[in-house]
This record gives C-alpha cells, sequence and structure tokens, in this order.
C-alpha cells in the first residue's frame, strides 16, 4: 500500500435513469446506502485521506451518511468525471498516491483494489479494465500495437473501429496525486459531450513517459455500476448470491439462495436451516439447531439452541431462548426476552415482555409490558390491557400461574404464583397466589324464553 494513499470517491450524479428524487447514491442496496458500501471498501485499503465529491441532492448526501474520516467536498455542477477530481485535489496528500472510486459502484472488492494499488507502486498509473462482451456506454482502452495502453476513448467520441474494442474502462483507477493536479489542470471538454474526461489524463501520463498497468477484477459484477432501478434490483441479487454462498459454504443449509435477505449482519451457528423468502435485518445471530421457516422477518434478534421459528413470524429487537417454538403467524416486538422451552403460538403478539421458561402463549393473544414467569400457560385470547390512553403500565405474571381463555388483565396487575384465571375474567384487582380468581357474570338461564318473531 502506499505510504500516502488518497480516496476520493466520485458521487455527483444525478441518476436521471433512477427517475427518483433521492440521490443515486443513497439508495439502498442490502439495506445500506450505495456510497456507504463504497466507503466500507475504501475503509479497509486504510486511506490517509478519505474524500466524496458530492453534487445533486445537495446537503442531503452528507447529511446521510456518517463519518468524521470524510472531506466532503462539493461539485455544484457536474461537468464531467475529471472536472469532478480537480474539486477534491486540494484536499488530498500533495504526494503519494490518489485511487478514483464510483459512489454507484457498491460490489468492488478489496482485494482487487489492493492488486490494483501494488501494480501502481508509488510512481505509475493502474486502471481497472475488463472485457465485456457488450462493451457499449463504456470508455474503451486503446493499447498499442505492442500492447500498451496509450489512450481511452469513450463510446461517444469513439471511431467504428474503436467500438470494436471490448477491454473496457470501469473509471475506478489509480495516479500520483502530484500528476494528477497538472493534468487535470490541462483538460479540455471539446469533446463530443462538451465534458472534463477523467479519462484523458491516461494519454497524458503515456506522453510523459508515466506508466500505465491495468488489472481486471475477480468478477465483473464487481465494477457494475447502478444506472437505474432494475440495476439496482440485480446488484442486490448478486449481494445477497454471495452472501448466501459464503454462509452455505460454512454449512449453513439455505433452502433456495435465490430466495434470501441479508440486510446486515446473520451470524449462524452449525445445522442452521433457514426456508424460503426470509429476510434479515440489522444483526442477528441464529444459535446452534435453529431453523427458520418460510417468509419469516427477524430484525436485531438472537436466538439460542434448537430453536424452531415457523412460517410468517416477524421478531424485532428480541432476545429468544433454547428449544423455543414460535410461530406459524406470531409477532415479537421491541425488548421481548424469551426465556428457553417458551411457546409462542399463532397471531400472538408480544411486546416489551419477559417470557419465563417453559411458558405458553398459543393463541390469539396481546401480552405487552408483562413479566411472565416460568410454567405460565395463558389461554387463547387473553389481553393485557396495558394502556390507559395517557400512560403504560406492567402486569406481573407469577410462575406456575394458568390464565383461562379471553382473560384480560387490566395493568397494573400481579397474578401470584400458582394462581388461576378463570376463562373470560377481567382481572382488574391483584390476584392472589395458588387461588382460582374469576369474574364473570353467573349464567343463568330464563327458562321458557321465546325469541321475538317477525310482526306480519
Ligand atoms: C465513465 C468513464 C468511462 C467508463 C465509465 C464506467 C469518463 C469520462 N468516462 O463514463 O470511461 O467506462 O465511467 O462506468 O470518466 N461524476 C461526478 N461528477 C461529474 C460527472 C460524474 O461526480 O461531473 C460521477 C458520477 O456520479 C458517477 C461517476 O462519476 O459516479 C461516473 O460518471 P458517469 O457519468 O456515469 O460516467 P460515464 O459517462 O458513464
Ligand atoms: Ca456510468
Amino acid at each position: 500500500m502506499p505510504p500516502s494513499l488518497s480516496v476520493v470517491i466520485l458521487a455527483a450524479g444525478k441518476g436521471t435513469r433512477m427517475y427518483s428524487d433521492l440521490p443515486k447514491v443513497l439508495h439502498p442496496l442490502a439495506g445500506r446506502a450505495l456510497l456507504d458500501h463504497v466507503l466500507t471498501t475504501a475503509r479497509g485499503l486504510k486511506p490517509k485521506r478519505l474524500c466524496v465529491v458530492y453534487g445533486y441532492g445537495g446537503d442531503t448526501v452528507p447529511n446521510s451518511i456518517a463519518g468524521e474520516d470524510i472531506t466532503w467536498v462539493p461539485q455544484a455542477e457536474q461537468l464531467g468525471t475529471g472536472h469532478a477530481l480537480q474539486q477534491a485535489l486540494p484536499h488530498l496528500n500533495a504526494t503519494g498516491q490518489t485511487l478514483v472510486l464510483y459512489g454507484d459502484v457498491p460490489l468492488t472488492r478489496e482485494d482487487t483494489l489492493v492488486r490494483l494499488l501494488d501494480l501502481a507502486g508509488s510512481d505509475k498509473m493502474a486502471l481497472l479494465t475488463a472485457e465485456f462482451p457488450d462493451p457499449a456506454g463504456y470508455g474503451r482502452i486503446v493499447r498499442s500495437a505492442d500492447g500498451r495502453v496509450e489512450r481511452i476513448v469513450e463510446q461517444k467520441d469513439a471511431t467504428d473501429a474503436e467500438r470494436q474494442i471490448r477491454e473496457i474502462n470501469t473509471g475506478i483507477l489509480v495516479a500520483p496525486s502530484a500528476k494528477l493536479v497538472s493534468w487535470l489542470g490541462q483538460l479540455k471538454n471539446d469533446n463530443a459531450q462538451g465534458e472534463y474526461y477523467l479519462t484523458d489524463t491516461i494519454a497524458m501520463a503515456v506522453s510523459e513517459g508515466v506508466p500505465v498497468k491495468t488489472s481486471h477484477p475477480h468478477a465483473a459484477w464487481e465494477v457494475l455500476g447502478v444506472n437505474s432501478k432494475l440495476q439496482l434490483a440485480e446488484l442486490e441479487r448478486i449481494y445477497q448470491r454471495n452472501y448466501a454462498e459464503q454462509l452455505a459454504n460454512r454449512g449453513v443449509m439455505i433452502l433456495d439462495p435465490a430466495r434470501f435477505d441479508v440486510r446486515g449482519e446473520l451470524d449462524c451457528g452449525r445445522d442452521v436451516v433457514i426456508d424460503v423468502n426470509c429476510v434479515f435485518e440489522g444483526k442477528v445471530a441464529l444459535a446452534n439447531n435453529v431453523s427458520i421457516g418460510a417468509h419469516c422477518v427477524l430484525k436485531n434478534v438472537t436466538v439460542a439452541e434448537g430453536t424452531k421459528i415457523q412460517p410468517f413470524s416477524h421478531i424485532e429487537d428480541a432476545q429468544i431462548g433454547g428449544n423455543c417454538r414460535i410461530g406459524p403467524f406470531s409477532r415479537i416486538r421491541p425488548g421481548t426476552t424469551l426465556a428457553t422451552d417458551s411457546h409462542i403460538g399463532n397471531f400472538v403478539e408480544i411486546k416489551n415482555s419477559q417470557i419465563g421458561a417453559g411458558s405458553k402463549v398459543n393463541h390469539l393473544s396481546y401480552v405487552g409490558d408483562a413479566t411472565v414467569g416460568s410454567k405460565v400457560n395463558i389461554g387463547a385470547g387473553t389481553i393485557t390491557c396495558n394502556y390507559d390512553g395517557a400512560n403504560k403500565y406492567r402486569t406481573v405474571i407469577e410462575d406456575e400461574v394458568f390464565i383461562g381463555s379471553a382473560t384480560q388483565l387490566v395493568a397494573p396487575v400481579t397474578v401470584g404464583k400458582g394462581a388461576t384465571i378463570g376463562a373470560g375474567s377481567t382481572i382488574t384487582r391483584d390476584a392472589p397466589a395458588g387461588e382460582l380468581t374469576i369474574s364473570r357474570v353467573k349464567q343463568f338461564t330464563i327458562t321458557g324464553w321465546t325469541r321475538p318473531a317477525k310482526k306480519k
């Protein structure tokens, strides 16, 4: 790595073909802005300076991206890639190398860039190029008869013969910072697009005897840019496919790598099974022998060993113990912890609650702001009434309690250890331990009652 590396990320473009009010580089890929992906890769190279040239969208771009280490350089008018880089030059180290990246090319691998930097050394230029079967739209690498790079010609300025060249300019390059100052100062915009082309510096390097080296990325997707929402979706699939492959290579059974999405980090133990169409957001950790059914969404969740999450469950900001059974159709909301062996069934919503070991909430219930002990059984249709319209209150259900179906627990309220609550009760005062508490209108029958008949 050169001793004083500067990285400049060009990100001023409008992205006309995105048809969006959001600046292109802020569109998310795997839940993070495109520019954020490029910044992460750049930071891996430990540059002395990290510059982002922004323009379209104004301060939205710097305001949306975190980083004390970033020097934000405005480019008021997008007059071309050469002009963009020129804006950044005053902020770079005068010596050393400058690496140019694009804010809309998110999947470049760090080792590809390391190879490019090694190739450039301290005094050469290095271009990342690729052989594309369809090179349309890209700048072409023009070489001499003996194979040396001579210049880059843009598609719109190329002759028919030059358009036959299949080696394209990815745009990613390394050049000596001091040379860039002089070369960019000499750029002219007398070309088909009336722009200051960064690519015109290659011919300048050649004429000054600065060697121009080239290398290829490992895979073509590393240099693909985003110009439309369709391309964004295609890169998303490539990212997800790569992520799935990495997990699968470490033993995770992903039933269909093409229907799998991680928007953050997913950490998996041994013998984890993930069925189709699951989405993992934020930080998710699945311990050994966890299985996730189809169509689940997990966000910032840890799941301990042996737990089965059945289809269509939605879990957010929660800690799930071992050997639990959740779903199908469970919703577990922020602030929830489930101890081992607990069961949460269909159409049950749990919010900001602790559920003890071996406890069950199997059907159609709402448990919010509750502390539930171990071996508790909460019958179907139970509701903690935790909100009086202004404040929230806690419900405490001690160990081994049995709550009959269709009970309302009006918080703040405590149900003592081993208590039983009769079905259909509305519990507004604490229920003593070990006793049956019931609040229900006594059942009675009106004998001989007849249904009203329709008037003739
Ligand atoms: C550029 C290259 C071309 C290469 C292609 C790869 C030039 C002249 N051409 O073409 O050889 O094959 O990329 O995709 O460099 N940008 C700014 N300010 C500007 C203009 C551009 O910040 O004034 C940024 C854009 O936001 C984008 C990047 O630079 O991230 C490339 O710009 P773009 O207009 O896409 O370049 P191309 O014409 O495609
Ligand atoms: Ca482009």
